[in-house]
Formats: C-alpha cells, sequence, structure tokens
C-alpha cells in the first residue's frame, strides 16, 4: 500500500470513527488526563515524560486531546496534532467543556508542519504509530522536530498481541497468527479500496527503526493489568491482561550531540 493510500485510509477510518471511539473510550481518558493506555497507566503516577514545566510539548495522533490539556496544567506548552477532523472536532469540545485550550494543528505524522528542532518531547498514546505503513519514516521525522537531547515517548499494542486474534475472551487466548508476519492488517470497501490499515513491527524491527533514525532507546515499559480494574478496551480484558501484557511504551531520546 502506498503512503497516500495509507493516509487516505487512516483519515477516512478516524473521521467516520470518531464518534463512535469517543462514546466508548471518552470516560475512560477524561477530559484532561494523560492515560497511556487501556491498562490505565496514568503520567500522573508513571512520568514518563519527566519534568514538563516550561518544556514544548507535541502530541501525535492526539484524538480528542485530553492528555495534551492534562500537560497544560502540568505548565508545558503543548501543541496536538491529528490527521483526522472528526477527532479534532472532539478535542474542541472537549476544550470547551473543560476551559482548557491548546493549539490543534490538522496533519499526517509523516509530514510534520514544524521546524527542525522545534520541540523539548513528542509523544502519542496509541496515535499514528500502527497505523502508518512506513513507521521507519515516521521515526525520522519526530527526529526531525526534536531538539537535540529531546525525548520521543510513544505507546503502541505490544507487538506479542498479533499473533492472536483481536478478541478479549478465551479466544483471543491462543495464537493464531506469524508473529514474523509483516504484512499489515488492511480492511478494505467492496470496491477494494483500503478503509483500514494497522501495521505490525516486532519487537528487534521498533528497536531497529528508533536505533536507524538516531534516537538512543532507554525504557521500554510493559504496563501490567492493575488489580480491580475489569473495563474491557477492544482486545485489552482483564482476562488477557493478567497473562501477557497489551501495551509496549518506549522511551527514546535523540542524543545531545545530533
Ligand atoms: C487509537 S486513536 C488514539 C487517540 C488518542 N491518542 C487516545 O489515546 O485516545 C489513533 C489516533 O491516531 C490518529 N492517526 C492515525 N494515523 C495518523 C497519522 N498518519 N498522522 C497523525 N495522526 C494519525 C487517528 O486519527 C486517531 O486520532
Amino acid at each position: 500500500m502506498s503512503g497516500d493510500e495509507g493516509r487516505a485510509a487512516s483519515r477516512r477510518w478516524w473521521d467516520h470513527d470518531a464518534d463512535n471511539y469517543q462514546e466508548e473510550h471518552g470516560a475512560f481518558l477524561g477530559d484532561v488526563d494523560l492515560v497511556w493506555c487501556p491498562e490505565g497507566l496514568r503520567e500522573a503516577d508513571a512520568r514518563l515524560l519527566g519534568d514538563v514545566k516550561g518544556a514544548r510539548l507535541l502530541e501525535l495522533g492526539c484524538g480528542a486531546a485530553a492528555g495534551s490539556r492534562w500537560l497544560v496544567g502540568q505548565g508545558a506548552d503543548v501543541t496536538a496534532l491529528d490527521l483526522s477532523a472528526g477527532m479534532l472536532r472532539h478535542a474542541r469540545l472537549a476544550a470547551e467543556r473543560s476551559g482548557v485550550h491548546v493549539p490543534l494543528v490538522q496533519a499526517d505524522a509523516l509530514a510534520l508542519p514544524f521546524r527542525t528542532g522545534t520541540f523539548d518531547t513528542v509523544h502519542t498514546a496509541f496515535g499514528a504509530v500502527p497505523f502508518v505503513a512506513d513507521s521507519e519514516a515516521l521515526m525520522r521525522e519526530v527526529f526531525r522536530v526534536l531538539r537535540p537531547g529531546g525525548a520521543w515517548i510513544f505507546a503502541v499494542t505490544h507487538p506479542m498481541r498479533w499473533v492472536f486474534l483481536d478478541d478479549p475472551g478465551e479466544g483471543g487466548l491462543m495464537a493464531v497468527h506469524s508473529y514474523f508476519d509483516r504484512r499489515p492488517y488492511i480492511e478494505e470497501d467492496s470496491a477494494g479500496v483500503p478503509t483500514y490499515i494497522e501495521a505490525h513491527r516486532t519487537f528487534g524491527d521498533r528497536v531497529r527503526e528508533l536505533t536507524a533514525a538516531g534516537f538512543v532507546l532507554s525504557d521500554v515499559v510493559e504496563p501490567e493489568w492493575p488489580p480491580g480494574h475489569e473495563e474491557v478496551w477492544g482486545q485489552w480484558s482483564p482476562l488477557r491482561g493478567r497473562l501477557f501484557p497489551g501495551t509496549a511504551i518506549f522511551v527514546a531520546r535523540r542524543p545531545s550531540t545530533t
């Protein structure tokens, strides 16, 4: 699939799904909160971004941008970016509800409309990275907009989930797909036009695409399913979460000498 086809499919998909996504997950995500993943890990507890007071941050694939609004309260100067006008409409509605406003930008994470070295930190919770065919190019683009020494933190579906069916129940406990099959998951309409794309990278692929772009990887957080957390989110459930990870959060840095 070409980059243009992928971009068009993602934009259509997220525009179409925006109301549904907010209806299903809006309450869990909150209006002003940075929740990294369906396991419920919050930045308020994890502090993966470090001290952001006075820092220039960019959130990629922000959706309704609850995380960006929370970071404003921490003293950060945040810009929130998403490909989908439908998702950004929810960001505007949530800004009106909460009274916390951040600049919203509609753009593709593969072509960021910012000058080289603009940001201290770029982050995303499940935005953009899984939905682009060429995530190597995305890593290079994030590297470009970060200042030397800047941080890149992104949460994605844990690579090992690829082998299982997208099922939160017993059916999602049996390995059925090859971990090594890098062909993307693509849905098409009746005319054969792609309507949804999700790409797979193994753990090693993720490390290699980061280091090839110039990043130094400092941590990979695999949040455990917390006791008493019963909320199912798509394929994420207490049943599966007790047995194996559903999320991987990569913490990387652009070296200060580049
Ligand atoms: C699973 S949602 C996550 C939204 C939000 N980060 C959250 O935690 O709820 C994925 C988001 O990535 C956005 N996205 C997908 N492809 C993108 C791209 N190429 N550039 C920028 N955003 C993209 C979608 O529009 C959508 O808002």
